[in-house]
């Protein structure tokens, strides 16, 4: 009965088109963040399929901007897993615990210093949010023991979260579940026939000043590269779809010769101060 009961779900969802556009965008300042490159990316999004499934999150620009019915939300991230969680969750906690840190460089080096695992799941969230927003340019770099070492940003005054942007954040994670998990054990376990995946892994690095930066202890190499794209041929035969964005690269466009390659213009930061804006050409791959 229950078998049933969950075919006719099925296919009563097919028909339904599973995205509605929303306007909640990243609480977090995410490097590769895809918010430059969102109408690109909206406008090639299928309008029906049956659960989104996101497994290189980061702050989740594409993700927020489309609102999916139903979405599996990964990273291998545990501080940024935990910080959407706690929006999810617990957006007014989370909140007034954000509104008690001080901004100086003394509380950041202090507030660094502390052990997430020791820490309630909503401080450390907190703590999160708060580094992103004061470190050096929103860099979220560890060391090879995966500790976070990001220098202050000598920054005096921001917001470190807007109410607004965590509460429409919420709202659209409500049906969402997230998992701290190699992308690899995500495209295992949940991508099924008639899924969309949306893939933004750490770029390849093109030039001096690319986006590629340490997000976890382990880098992402050429290697990992070639690893998805065997990956995505096995979606493709399992009859997801998927969208793929990278770095406009020979080595990318030769991994994915089979499916089909569009160059598209983003706007980067592109020199290493962070402060000077450019047109970069970067990549989107569909399978359909
Ligand atoms: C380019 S960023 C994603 C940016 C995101 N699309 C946005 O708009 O902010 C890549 C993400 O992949 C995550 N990542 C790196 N290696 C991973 C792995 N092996 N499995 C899962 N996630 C990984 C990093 O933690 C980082 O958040």
């Amino acid at each position: 009965m229950q078998n049933l009961m969950n075919d006719l779900l099925q296919l009563f969802q097919k028909d339904v088109p599973m995205i509605e556009l929303s306007n909640a965008k990243p609480f977090l300042k995410w490097a590769g963040g895809k918010t430059q490159l969102l109408p690109e990316i909206r406008s090639r999004i299928p309008t029906n399929f049956n659960r989104y499934i996101e497994p290189f999150l980061g702050g989740g620009a594409v993700f927020l901007s489309l609102a999916p019915q139903e979405a599996f939300l990964t990273d291998a991230n545990e501080e940024l897993i935990n910080c959407f969680r706690m929006v999810r969750d617990y957006p007014e906690e989370l909140l007034r615990s954000v509104a008690k840190f001080k901004i100086s460089e003394k509380e950041y080096y202090k507030i660094r210093g502390l052990e997430p695992s020791k820490l309630s799941c909503v401080y450390r969230a907190a703590r999160f949010i708060y580094l992103n927003k004061t470190c050096f340019n929103g860099l979220y770099r560890v060391n090879k023991n995966g500790k976070f070492n990001v220098p202050f940003g000598k920054i005096k005054h921001c917001t470190l979260a807007n109410p607004e942007i965590i509460f429409k954040a919420n709202r659209v994670l409500k049906k969402s579940k997230l998992f701290v998990m190699d992308y690899l054990e995500t495209l295992g376990k949940f991508a099924h026939r008639g899924d969309f995946i949306y893939l933004d892994p750490p770029y390849l690095p093109v030039g001096k000043f690319s986006d590629f930066k340490r997000y976890t202890k382990n880098f992402f190499y050429r290697e990992d590269h070639e690893r998805l794209a065997i990956i995505c041929k096995e979606l493709n035969q399992r009859g997801c779809k998927f969208l793929l964005s990278n770095s406009y690269h020979s080595f990318i466009i030769s991994l994915y010769s089979s499916f089909k390659i569009e160059k598209v213009q983003a706007n980067r930061f592109i020199n290493c101060h962070g402060n000077k804006r450019g047109k970069i050409a970067e990549l989107i791959i569909t399978n359909y």
